[in-house]
């Protein structure tokens, strides 16, 4: 079986994607949406792509693909999720953050459904090799009983960087359910990314159903790299930590340094989405898990919102953050 692919949005991400696909005898690229007209030439002739338009609802109405990336940035994730699925795509690959708001990410789940679509969200860190390697440390109880995880990002906000921290930490977990969310933001002047409104700093406490408890801190107030300690009754799990190792293991028997090679994680990422296209088993990263994680996001926003805890379900679809400023809470 050969499937049809095409990407809108000809940006930075673009090319990894461009790139996992092209490693696949079973893809054929045959278009990519750029507005911008001398960025989409450039990645044409880099990637071999036979035709470039400026209009991606041509290119569904058009080039009938059956895999579509959307590499724009967040504020379009829901709009291009959705005409491709209306379209008749069989699978979109969407960047993370999923979207911006939740309700986006429900409509894009509902219109996949509604549509026979496969949805599918960026974030690889699910194939890196020494997260994998420290799942299964913790599942064979090398450091007991796994109680709480640590984990930062010095890089951007919550959705931009946060969204593969807590993707991460969830992952880290077993994918255990989030029950309740605190949270606090900073954000003493206006600041946007990626076209949308966000915050300077956060930091946030979620409790997973399993007892685990994870901290998490993004932003300004974070140590420079994307790091994880996770701390169990006998002993700890870092991973990526400043001190130049990419994993070491800390029990009563002593210290332990593990770096394994890197994995190509978007390669990896794009490997299961063919294997569930061809009847294997559901993606890890599938739409209706990708919007759990952005539950948790949001969840932050709003406990800053309402100066509370927040139990899940979250029962509110817009975008927090936007609601404090609108409300003069944050400038
Ligand atoms: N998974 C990861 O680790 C990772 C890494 C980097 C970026 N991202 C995500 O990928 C997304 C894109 O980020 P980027 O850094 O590649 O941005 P970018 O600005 O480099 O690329 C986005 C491209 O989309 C194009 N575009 C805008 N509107 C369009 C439209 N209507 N039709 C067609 N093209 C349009 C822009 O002209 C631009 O070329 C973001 O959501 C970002 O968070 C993910």
């Amino acid at each position: 079986m050969s499937y049809r692919y095409a990407i809108l949005g000809c940006g930075r991400v673009a090319g990894g994607h461009a790139n996992a696909y092209a490693n696949r005898d079973d893809v054929d690229t045959v278009a990519g949406a750029e507005v911008d007209a001398a960025r989409g030439r450039e990645f044409a002739e880099a990637h071999g792509i036979p035709t470039m338009h400026d209009d991606y609802r041509e290119l569904l109405a058009e080039d009938a693909p059956d895999i579509v990336s959307v590499c724009t940035w967040p504020p379009l994730h829901a709009e291009m999720t959705k005409a491709a699925a209306e379209a008749g795509v069989k699978l979109v690959h969407c960047e993370k953050p999923m979207a911006v708001s939740l309700g986006e990410c429900k409509e894009m789940v509902a219109a996949c459904d509604a549509n026979g679509a496969k949805l599918v969200i960026g974030h690889q860190h699910r194939w890196d090799a020494n997260a994998n390697q420290a799942l299964k440390l913790v599942a064979e109880g090398a450091i007991g009983q796994l109680q709480w995880i640590y984990a930062y990002c010095g890089s951007r906000d919550l959705l931009a960087n946060g969204t593969h921290v807590v993707d991460l930490a969830r992952f880290l977990v077993g994918d255990s359910p989030a029950r309740m969310v605190m949270g606090q933001i900073d954000r003493p002047e206006p600041k946007v990314d990626f076209g949308h409104e966000v915050e300077h700093a956060a930091i946030a406490h979620i409790y997973f159903e399993n007892g685990v408890r994870a901290f998490i801190e993004q932003g300004d107030v974070a140590p420079p790299p994307y790091a994880f300690q996770l701390v169990g009754t006998a002993g700890t799990i870092s991973l990526n930590a400043p001190e130049g190792y990419a994993m070491r293991v800390i029990t009563a028997e002593g210290e332990r340094r593990m770096d394994l090679p890197p994995t190509n994680a978007k390669r990896a990422e794009v490997d299961a989405i063919l294997a569930w296209l061809d009847g294997g088993p559901p993606h890890p990263c599938r739409g209706e898990n990708a919007v759990k994680t952005h539950e948790i996001l949001m969840s932050v926003y709003e406990s800053s919102r309402l100066h509370a805890a927040v139990h899940l379900p979250l029962g509110n679809d817009d975008f927090p953050l936007l609601q404090m400023i609108d409300d003069g809470d944050v400038p």
